[in-house]
């Protein structure tokens, strides 16, 4: 299993979740969060100050899955985020070693989905 991290631009959520769902994945945490990329956020002026390093609205995305739908759900994030510009954000990738459903105690890939 793995736990997949997507950082976006608030604005491409919508396309996101649409080919998420038309790829059949449907279980989805989303969050309002800020960050910042490698230009360190873009620089404002603000009072007369040049202000470096803004953290800037992004939405975050976790999802996760069974093996077979990790390269699926990492196509349909990207489809659905892509401008071309900076700041389209990013995939994460990490080895989940287990989850569980509260609910019926199922364990691994029978709770995952
Ligand atoms: N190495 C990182 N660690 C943690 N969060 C990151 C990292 N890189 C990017 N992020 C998160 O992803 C968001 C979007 O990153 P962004 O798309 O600007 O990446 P980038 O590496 O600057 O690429 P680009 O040059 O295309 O802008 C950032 O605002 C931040 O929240
Ligand atoms: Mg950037």
């Amino acid at each position: 299993m793995k736990y997949i991290i997507a950082v976006i631009q608030p604005d491409r959520l919508d396309e996101v979740l649409k080919r998420l769902t038309e790829k059949e994945i449907h279980l989805v945490t989303v969050s309002n969060v800020v960050g910042r990329g490698r230009q360190k956020g873009i620089a404002e002026v603000y009072r007369g100050h040049k202000e470096q390093g803004i953290l800037l609205k992004k939405i975050k995305l976790e999802i996760a899955v069974n093996e077979e739908f990790v390269e699926p759900t990492i196509k349909a994030v990207i489809e659905g985020a892509i401008t071309g510009q900076i700041g389209d954000g990013k995939i994460f990738v990490l080895d989940l070693p287990e989850c569980i459903r509260i609910r019926t105690g199922e364990r691994g890939g029978e709770a995952i989905g």
